[in-house]
């Protein structure tokens, strides 16, 4: 073993968990957690994770926003059966080829990228969507040097938030729709799984207590479709965003709410010295009439040597290049070749059919178009959003992102630029009920 990686196991299995109070909810998690373990890992550094597969079912791991070599990245069909043989969707999958392990596989990410909070999760072709559902994520903070020079707040002042909607049936059970015929999910959830029970780090509505100082909130929106907007219930709080998801922005940006699209990360810093001790502030989402997401309530005065800079990161927005290569990317509902989901440039995603063919080194200006909302996601490589229908990008578009959201019938424009790793990786819609009913496409790097 090399003494510049670190080594973890997670063993995927079920477990009975205590989410909802006096009920048990049979999870599928990493470690049987929901979310599974936290990597807390250093730029540079290899992370190598052997996972165990204990489940029933297949399984394959992504690193969301990982700059990850393609044998590592989660391809949908490089499956882990299970440990004890084959799993249910075998048969589905058999005739499709990929790298199939059974009962584990090693996974290395060598973290070559700036400090940011990513996230992984179950990648499986057709059954993503239900298998994250039922637990199969978790986070995976990169850190750097930059970042532990700025006087942020750290400690128990830093609160990774994964924000997570789920249904239960009346026994605690995760109540996800499947189609009788076993596959994908039924037609009418062609808008996505939405829940009517919000977790925040597994637990729903959940209390939070805190100092009346500053904290640094950093947003996972782990949810399979639904969106927030993000509010608090009473002022003065506000957001001032500090990184997107793919770490630092050069300089703090000030939201009254946030949105958040399914896959994407805000990193903020809120300042709860505004409230008197015994004041409670709710999160809220306002697109879901101000329903409660969780709660700070505030205990007392503390003392607070945390700043926000005002230049955080010398990783500015670079200039567009004139001259590159364009490509479009468009996202519709689509009946192609008897397939009724939802297409890239006209396609269900077939694992045999590169989309594009894309040189290592070059920007290349990518256009994602829509016919409703779609949050795209692009593996790999962080993209910076340089035109938001037609016009400048959108407040909540700054700094490197690996997921954005487009609204129906919205043109964006992304500055991209691969700079390592050759293979085959994946564009697709991270509504993860779209992208098992196909709303991806794959491309090769050369
Ligand atoms: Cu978070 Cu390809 O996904
Ligand atoms: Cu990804
Ligand atoms: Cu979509």
């Amino acid at each position: 073993s090399d003494a510049r990686a670190d080594y973890y196991r997670a063993v995927q299995k079920k477990a009975m968990v205590e989410i909802l109070p006096g009920l048990k909810t049979e999870v599928m998690g990493y470690d049987g957690l929901l979310p599974g373990p936290t990597f807390d890992v250093r730029s540079g550094r290899n992370t190598v994770i052997e996972q165990v597969n204990e489940l029933d079912v297949s399984t394959v791991v992504h690193l969301h926003g990982g700059h990850t070599p393609a044998a590592s990245d989660g391809w949908p069909l490089d499956l882990l059966m299970p440990a004890g043989g084959q799993g249910e969707h075998e048969g589905h999958h058999a005739m499709t080829g990929g790298d199939m392990k059974m009962g584990s596989r090693t996974y290395t990410y060598p973290n070559t990228q700036r400090a940011a909070m990513l996230w992984y999760h179950d990648h499986t072709m057709d059954y993503t969507a239900p298998q994250v559902y039922r637990g199969l994520f978790g986070l995976h903070i990169v850190r750097d040097d930059e970042e532990d020079q700025l006087p942020l707040p750290t400690g128990d002042r830093e609160i990774p938030l994964v924000i997570a909607d789920r249904a239960f049936d009346d026994n605690g059970g995760f109540l996800y729709p499947i189609a009788k015929d076993g596959v994908g999910v039924e037609s009418q959830y062609m808008e996505g799984v939405i829940g009517d029970v919000t977790l925040v780090n597994g637990a729903p509505w959940p209390v939070h207590e805190v100092d009346a100082v500053r904290y640094r909130l950093r947003f996972l929106n782990a949810s399979n479709a639904r969106r927030y907007e993000l509010a608090f219930d009473r002022g003065p709080a506000k957001f001032v965003q500090i990184g997107s998801d793919g770490g630092l922005l050069d300089k703090p940006v000030e939201h009254k709410t946030l949105v958040i699209a399914p896959a994407e990360r805000f990193d903020v810093i809120v300042d709860f010295s505004q409230y008197q001790p015994g004041d409670e502030v709710t999160l809220v989402n306002k697109l879901d009439g101000s329903a409660n997401v969780m709660r700070f309530k505030v205990a007392r005065k503390a003392t607070d040597d945390s700043r926000i800079p005002d230049k955080l990161s010398s990783y500015a927005a670079v200039p567009e290049p004139t001259g590159l290569t364009r490509r479009q990317w468009r996202f519709r509902r689509g009946d192609a070749g008897g397939h009724k989901g939802w297409t890239i440039n006209g396609k269900a995603f077939d694992p045999k059919v590169m989309q594009a063919q894309v040189k290592l080194d070059q920007y290349e200006v990518w256009s994602f178009v829509t016919d409703v909302h779609h949050p795209v996601h692009v593996h790999l490589a962080p993209f910076q959003v340089v035109r938001r229908g037609g016009g400048h990008p959108g407040a909540y578009d700054g700094g490197w992102k690996d997921t954005v959201d487009i609204r129906p019938a919205e043109v964006v424009d992304v500055l991209v630029k691969f700079t390592a790793h050759k293979g085959k990786y994946l564009i697709h819609c991270h509504n993860l009920e779209h992208e098992d009913m196909a709303m991806m496409a794959a491309f090769e790097t050369i």
